[in-house]
């Protein structure tokens, strides 16, 4: 695992709020499990750790918890302020918050944060005794045919990517967890295979930037339709539709 910048948001990876909305709307419509999981109740401090444009921000408020939702992106953060939400641009990795919070919640933005100690110990910091830490994040073998035919097609470039996620098993993530002060109630990896709006080339180019990175812009596109040729046997169904090799981690941890 590479290590970015603990300071900035990882720079080979930008977000825009309305090609989220186009290309990556299926993060948070599939949040529902970790919602459920999660379980707010009216009153509750929720702190949304990586919100994006806020979509479940905004579906913890209609339920009732009071929410602050934080993001590296300040595009991200835009977006969720323009829903009326409290959002405030923050490194995941730099949280400053002092027993505030009777629950964190997070979806899908934990494997972006190349310093998980540094993530837990402000978490931990942020919950009050009891509090819980209720998240969802790419897993161990994560998106594995989509890297893996990234970085061939690099490689036969003679090119290499510097790695921006962090996909751990459930004995890793778990063992931080409790060494960072949690008692760990459950946490497993789901696989799940995940239909995409478009074809995976829409994929790379939304949230694959740091592969494309080491390329002139002018080359990229050859690449994209290069990795997709290659993934067609594997992730374009009978059915027509392209489908991610998805695995989560779904985990719930109490704040000792
Ligand atoms: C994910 O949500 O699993 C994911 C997001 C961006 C890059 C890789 C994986």
């Amino acid at each position: 695992m590479s290590q970015l910048d603990a300071m900035a948001e990882p720079s080979l990876q930008q977000w825009h709020p309305e090609n989220y909305e186009a290309k990556a709307r299926f993060v948070s419509d599939l949040g529902a499990p970790v919602l459920a999981l999660l379980d707010p109740q009216p009153g509750e401090r929720v702190l949304d750790l990586g919100c994006g444009d806020g979509a479940l921000t905004e579906q913890l408020v209609a339920l009732g918890a009071r929410v602050i939702g934080v993001d590296a992106s300040a595009a991200m953060v835009a977006g969720a302020r323009a829903r009326g939400l409290e959002a405030q641009m923050l490194n995941g990795q730099e949280l400053k918050f002092e027993a505030g919070f009777e629950a964190v919640f997070s979806n899908a933005a934990l494997h972006w944060m190349l310093q998980p100690e540094r993530v837990i110990a402000g978490v931990h910091r942020a919950l009050v005794p009891g509090g819980r830490f209720v998240a969802e994040m790419g897993g161990h073998g994560n998106v594995a045919e989509i890297h893996g035919a990234l970085e061939r097609a690099l490689d036969a470039r003679g090119l290499r990517a510097p790695h921006d996620t962090f996909f751990p098993t459930p004995e890793h993530y778990g063992a931080m967890l409790e060494a960072g002060g949690f008692g760990v109630e459950s946490i497993s990896l789901i696989p799940r295979p995940t239909p995409l709006p478009g074809d995976v080339g829409d994929w790379i180019t939304t949230f694959a930037q740091g592969f494309l990175a080491p390329l002139p812009p002018e080359e990229r596109p050859a690449l994209v339709a290069e990795v997709v040729e290659a993934l067609r046997p594997q992730l374009l169904g009978a059915d027509g539709c392209w489908r991610a090799d998805y695995v989560r981690l779904r985990f719930r941890a109490i704040r000792r």
